[in-house]
C-alpha cells in the first residue's frame, strides 16, 4: 500500500562498505513496498521527485566524505522540503572503554551542521569495515587508545535493518517482513 511513496537512497563510499549499507537499506525499503532509487551522490540525483531521501556517507577524519557534504549543501533547499534521514558509516559504534563511550555519544561538528541544514528526521552511525591491512602503526595505536579492539567487517546488519524499519514505519509501512538473511 506504499506504492505512491518514493524514496531516494544516496551515498558516498570510499572503499565500498557504505555502498553496501545503502544497498541493504534500499532493498529493505523495497520489501516494505516503497519505490526506491539507489544512486551515488556523485551522480547528483535530483531529490525533487521523491517523498523521502536517505543520505549516507563514510566518515573520514571525523567528517563526511566531501562528495556527500557537497551534495547535501548543493541540494539543501529541495532537501529541506523532504523527509530526510542521514547515516554515517564509521568506527565509533564498535569502540569500547571510557573514551570509546564518549566518542559514541558525540557527533562531529561538520556532521551536526549537516543535520541542521536539512532538519534531518533522524541520524545514526553504523559500524563499518576497518581492515588491519589498511592501517599504520600510528593509526593502530590511536585506534587502541580510543577503545578500538577489533578489525575487519564490524557492520551490525540487524541494527541497520532496525533503523531502516523505523524509516518505513515513519513513512506509513504496515507490512512486517521477516528479517533479511545475512
Ligand atoms: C583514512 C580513513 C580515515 C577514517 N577516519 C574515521 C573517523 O574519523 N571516524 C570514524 O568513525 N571512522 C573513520 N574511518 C573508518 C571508516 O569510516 C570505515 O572504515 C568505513 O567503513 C569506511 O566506509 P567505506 O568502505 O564506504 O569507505 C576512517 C577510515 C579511513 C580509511
Amino acid at each position: 500500500m506504499n506504492d505512491s511513496i518514493s524514496v531516494l537512497v544516496t551515498f558516498a563510499s570510499a572503499q565500498g562498505s557504505t555502498k553496501e549499507v545503502a544497498t541493504f537499506i534500499a532493498d529493505r525499503l523495497r520489501t516494505r513496498g516503497f519505490e526506491v532509487d539507489l544512486r551515488p551522490v556523485g551522480e547528483q540525483p535530483d531529490a525533487q521527485p521523491y517523498d523521502a531521501v536517505v543520505i549516507g556517507s563514510a566518515v573520514h577524519n571525523m567528517a563526511w566524505l566531501p562528495g556527500a557534504a557537497d551534495y547535501l549543501y548543493r541540494h539543501r533547499y529541495v532537501l529541506a522540503g523532504r523527509a530526510v534521514w542521514l547515516f554515517s558509516v564509521g568506527l565509533s559504534p564498535a569502540l569500547q572503554g571510557p573514551i570509546g563511550h564518549l566518542l559514541k555519544q558525540s557527533v562531529p561538528k561538520q556532521i551536526s551542521d549537516l543535520l541542521n541544514v536539512v532538519s534531518a528526521r533522524s541520524y545514526t552511525v553504523f559500524a563499518g569495515v576497518y581492515r588491519r591491512a589498511d592501517t599504520t602503526r600510528l593509526t593502530r595505536a590511536i585506534y587502541r587508545l580510543i577503545g578500538g579492539r577489533r578489525y575487519g567487517d564490524l557492520r551490525d546488519w540487524r541494527a541497520i535493518e532496525r533503523w531502516t524499519d523505523q524509516i518505513a514505519i515513519a513513512l506509513g509501512a504496515t507490512e512486517i517482513p521477516a528479517p533479511a538473511s545475512r
